[in-house]
């Protein structure tokens, strides 16, 4: 059952769109319950789609087709890097091999011990700072070198 909070978000969603047109929310609210609950299950899909009177196959179209969106859990942190061209001409590729090697996981994987997942993302619009990175879909780091990584991941294995 989604909780208050969400519902209350969900709404103040549905109230920017015209009257009968809430399934428009649909992105919104599924990032707010993965916010709260890390990923979408099937039951949390359903959930969504009976919140907003949508077909239960509409929402998993669209939670399926966006990379920000979990079907299946992830750990503490997830960490998307970018490996697109520009990225990957400035250090994108290194960054996301380099961490392969401090996690001790490939892309797709979750650490044993459930604190970092690493997805391999598109342009995140920030080609400028390469190599990015977005930690839980939220927090962009820039000029991800061998240095700022190790600094990041002892930071979020000490939070
Ligand atoms: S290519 Fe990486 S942010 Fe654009």
């Amino acid at each position: 059952m989604l909780s208050k909070e969400i519902t209350a978000k969900i709404d103040r969603e549905i109230a920017k769109y015209p009257e009968g047109q809430q399934q428009s929310a649909v992105m919104a609210a599924l990032a707010f319950v993965q916010e709260e609950r890390g990923w979408l299950s099937q039951e949390s899909l359903a959930e969504v789609a009976d919140y907003l009177h949508m077909a239960p196959i509409s929402v998993h179209e669209v939670a399926a087709f966006y990379n920000m969106f979990e079907l299946h859990p992830v750990g503490k942190h997830k960490l998307t890097i970018c490996t697109n061209l520009p990225c990957a001409l400035s250090g994108g590729v290194h960054a996301a091999e380099y961490l392969k090697q401090q996690l001790g996981i490939d892309f797709n994987e979750t650490t044993a011990d459930g604190l970092f997942t690493l997805k391999e993302g598109e342009c995140m619009g920030a080609c400028g700072d390469a190599p990015v990175m977005l930690r839980n879909n939220h927090q962009m780091c820039s000029y991800m070198d061998e240095a700022a990584i190790d600094k990041l991941l002892a930071e979020l294995r000490k939070s």
